[in-house]
């Protein structure tokens, strides 16, 4: 089998044993005689699918009982308007943290609903930065604080939760859920389209806490809106394909060693990158130094113009997808859970060779 060292930012690569098990469960479940994908999502064994993910996203964060999990669709790009939908108005305020494309996007959404306050945004520094608490000009009593733990598109990350003055933290999670431990106590919901580390594009998930499930505005909100009716049941049919995979890279991620096994895994790969762009100056990282993301590698050739033959020429070698987002160019590896070791090493020597052919 030929699998390509693949850097895509998202969808993103799969371990290769999970995408081994759905394709032998593929015609037929575990002797039911058709497929997952052929079945009612009232099904018995759907159902212990959908339970068993939830149990497993929980045990893997250490989520107490006071936390819930949902599969929900519409991507990340929907719970940008569906928390403030459920928890803002003209009364409250909420604190976003502006830092890239995403962020922006939140706060947009959120406007519709209630008071925004922006304690910190790094858009005339061309979103190459994260801040430090001491930056940020917190409001008071604001009902959530949001941020962004990773920006995919510019290639910077919170090292740790931010200052939220009291306020519980609500985080899009989408391009780092999983590759590390958090502080799960500070934050109130949590959400994460799957297509990056945790499974194929078409589920959302979304964590949200008791105590801010009670933050929930008593106003009319359309029924699939509205987290109460997926807390209840489940209410219409789910994507059940992404979250019977979602599970099986969830064993996966159980089966390694956790999230803390993660965080040294990533931390090295992103170690082996930075350290091959930071040579010499023929590569330039593109996020300033403290705020690089262990998850989204981007980066320049000081000839800008080499980096079409780099793209093609990594490409012949193997090395995918490593063009920058259309909204900023450049070189981006993605470099998620299921990214190993050897691709990271490949792209390396890749560069290495391209330097001293063209430096
Ligand atoms: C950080 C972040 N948030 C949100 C989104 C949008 O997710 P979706 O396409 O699932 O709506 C993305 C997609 O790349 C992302 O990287």
């Amino acid at each position: 089998m030929n699998r390509a060292h693949n850097f895509s930012a998202g969808p993103a690569t799969l371990p290769k044993e999970v995408l081994e098990k759905v394709e032998g469960e593929l015609t037929d479940y575990r002797g039911m005689g058709y497929s997952i994908i052929e079945a009612s999502h009232r099904s018995p064994q759907y159902t212990e699918i959908n339970n068993e993910a939830s149990e497993r996203l929980k045990r893997i964060v250490g989520a107490g009982d006071d936390w819930n999990v949902l599969f929900l669709t519409g991507g990340a790009s929907s719970q940008f308007m569906m928390i403030p939908y459920n928890v803002l108005d003209e009364n409250r305020t909420a604190d976003y943290i502006n830092t890239g494309s995403w962020s922006k996007k939140a706060i947009k959404e959120a406007k519709l609903f209630g008071n925004v306050h922006i304690p910190f945004s790094s858009e005339e520094q061309n979103f190459t930065r994260v801040p430090t608490d001491e930056e940020l000009e917190l409001s008071d009593g604001a009902t959530y604080l949001h941020f962004t733990s990773n920006n995919t598109i510019f290639g910077t990350q919170f090292r740790n939760e931010p200052a939220s003055n009291g306020a519980p933290l609500v985080c899009d999670a989408s391009s780092d859920f999983l590759s590390r431990p958090i502080d799960q106590d500070r934050y109130g919901l949590i959400y994460a389209g799957a297509q990056k580390n945790l499974g194929p594009a078409g589920v959302t998930i979304v964590m949200i806490r008791d105590s801010f499930v009670e933050k929930i505005l008593d106003r009319p909100i359309p029924t699939m809106l509205k987290y109460q009716t997926h807390l209840e049941k489940i209410f219409n049919t789910p994507p059940v394909f992404a979250v019977y995979m979602v599970n099986y890279v969830l064993e996966w991620i159980e089966e390694k060693g956790g999230v803390s096994y993660f965080e040294e895994y990533n931390q090295k790969k992103a170690d082996l990158l930075y350290e091959e762009i930071d040579r010499d100056p023929f590569y330039r990282g593109t996020a300033e130094k403290e705020s690089r993301s262990l998850m989204n590698v981007t980066f320049r050739i000081n000839h800008e113009e080499l980096e079409a033959e780099f793209l093609k020429e990594a490409a012949e070698n193997n090395l995918v997808n490593l063009k920058g987002h259309r909204s900023v160019g450049g070189i981006r590896a993605s470099i998620y859970n299921a990214c190993r070791m050897e691709s990271v090493e490949a792209l390396v020597d890749f560069m290495a060779d391209f330097r001293k052919q063209n430096g």
